[in-house]
């Protein structure tokens, strides 16, 4: 019999990497094992994500406090897991959306219960004496995802006038992980040159990529492509391009009427942003869209789909919140082709882990991605690589928050060593 009874839970507040509290959760078990984990947050979140509970209290951090999630994670949760052994996630994170009792984690906070869930499954993998990523993927657990670099941030995360909220450079061609970390690192540096000389800001935003006020979206890709090539890549061939719209921060119905700053400005219908897309993708070395259109517009993700699905992989983000009641619904209509996956979205690691499953059943791809606020906990990293999903986003190459997931991925590929796999499909 295992030695791994939960035999402590406890909670507390600490600040994520734009300065506003979160939950940080730590666990011990019966044989001495102690594990933390820390919940990320995001910024342009999806209107069905599970609810970050937050204190609402003015006097403390304009109300973004998490005092009560700590306390519901002491008092609450700490009593439901207490005694149970770590390595039953699925009934441990079964009992406590039962002990919330509401569909979207209103009542204790997808915040509390995920900061449980995760140090639950990191004190089990410790326990067990085997690293997160095989204890979550077992024993196949072996490809490295292609880190999708966000070098370029638009959108809710920047001041700037870039509608599109993440611009990525993805290392396809590398051979294997640290390569095509390199490719895309290098690329980020390069990029600050071209920027510099042209008197652009240098600043970053939260995921750590650039955020200059450029004239259009266009010339956001351009200098992307500028940069790959002036670091010595062949763009599409060596490193390609991804992009997040995040759309739904520039729609003013979150369905299909959209507002934005750039390529004219003005009013636009889905059918607009959906040629839009056409003429970049026929344009540009493309080869993930996410959030093209608003989260609500699921007529203008299925038309984007059917005429462009072939060429890209199209990622819901917004639309699914990493939920399989919303996934299946776009498995069902052809929505898109492939799903963000979240954590904090859908608020367990094994809730989170129903999601992936049900997208790898359909034939998708999913999509493994941090947040924009974010904590030095690199749990994403062992989750991405356990999930196989081949791909992940974790930002830009800085940010201390953003490199510890891309230290740790450096990391599993070592202690892998030449049984490592790396590819982009
Ligand atoms: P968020 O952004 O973490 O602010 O929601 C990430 C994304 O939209 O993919
Ligand atoms: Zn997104």
């Amino acid at each position: 019999m295992l030695n791994n009874k939960i035999t402590g839970v406890r909670g507390m507040e600490i600040l994520d990497s734009r300065g506003n509290p979160t939950v940080r959760v730590y666990v011990e078990l019966s044989d001495g094992t102690e594990a933390v984990a820390s919940v990320p947050s995001g910024a342009s979140t999806g209107e069905n994500e599970a609810v970050e509970l937050r204190d609402g209290d003015k006097s403390r951090y304009g109300g973004k406090g998490v005092l009560k999630a700590v306390e519901n994670v002491n008092k609450v949760l700490s009593e439901v897991v207490m005694g149970m052994p770590a390595h039953e996630q699925a009934l441990i994170d079964k009992k406590m959306i039962e002990a919330d009792g509401t569909e979207n984690k209103s009542n204790l906070g997808a915040n509390a219960i995920l900061g449980v869930s995760m140090a639950v499954a990191r004190a089990a993998a410790e326990s067990a004496k085997v690293p997160l990523y095989q204890y979550l993927g077992g024993a196949g657990a072996r490809r490295i995802p292609v880190p999708c670099m966000n070098i370029l941030n638009g959108g809710e995360h920047a001041d700037n006038s870039v509608d599109i909220q993440e611009f990525m450079a993805i290392p396809v061609g590398a051979p294997n992980f640290r390569e095509g970390l390199r490719y895309v690192a290098e690329t980020f540096h390069t990029l600050k040159g071209i920027l510099k000389k042209r008197g652009l800001s240098t600043g970053v935003g939260d995921e750590g990529g650039f955020a200059p006020n450029l004239k259009s979206n266009e010339e956001a890709v351009e200098t992307i492509i500028e940069a790959i090539e002036k670091a010595g890549y062949k763009p599409g061939e060596d490193i390609a391009i991804g992009l997040d719209s995040a759309a739904s921060s520039f729609s003013t119905d979150l369905k299909g009427s959209y507002e934005l700053k750039w390529s004219g400005g003005g009013k636009k219908t889905d059918d607009d942003l959906i040629a839009l897309g056409e003429e970049w993708i026929s344009k540009y070395p493309i080869i993930l869209w996410e959030d093209p259109l608003a989260e609500a517009d699921w007529e203008g993700f299925r038309k984007f789909t059917a005429k462009l699905g072939d060429k890209v992989e199209v990622v819901g983000d917004d639309i699914f919140v990493t939920n399989v009641k919303f996934i299946s619904r776009g498995i069902k209509d052809g929505t898109a082709n492939s799903s963000l996956i979240k954590l904090n979205q859908i608020g367990t690691v094994s809730e989170t882990i129903e999601a992936v499953r049900m997208c790898r059943d359909a034939g998708w791809r999913y999509f493994i991605s941090h947040r924009s606020g974010e904590t030095s906990d690199a749990f994403l990293a062992d989750f991405a690589v356990a999930m196989d999903g081949g791909h992940l986003k974790t930002g830009s190459a800085s940010r201390s928050e953003r490199l510890a997931k891309y230290n740790r991925l450096l990391e599993i590929e070592n202690e892998l060593g030449s049984a490592a796999l790396y590819y982009w499909k």
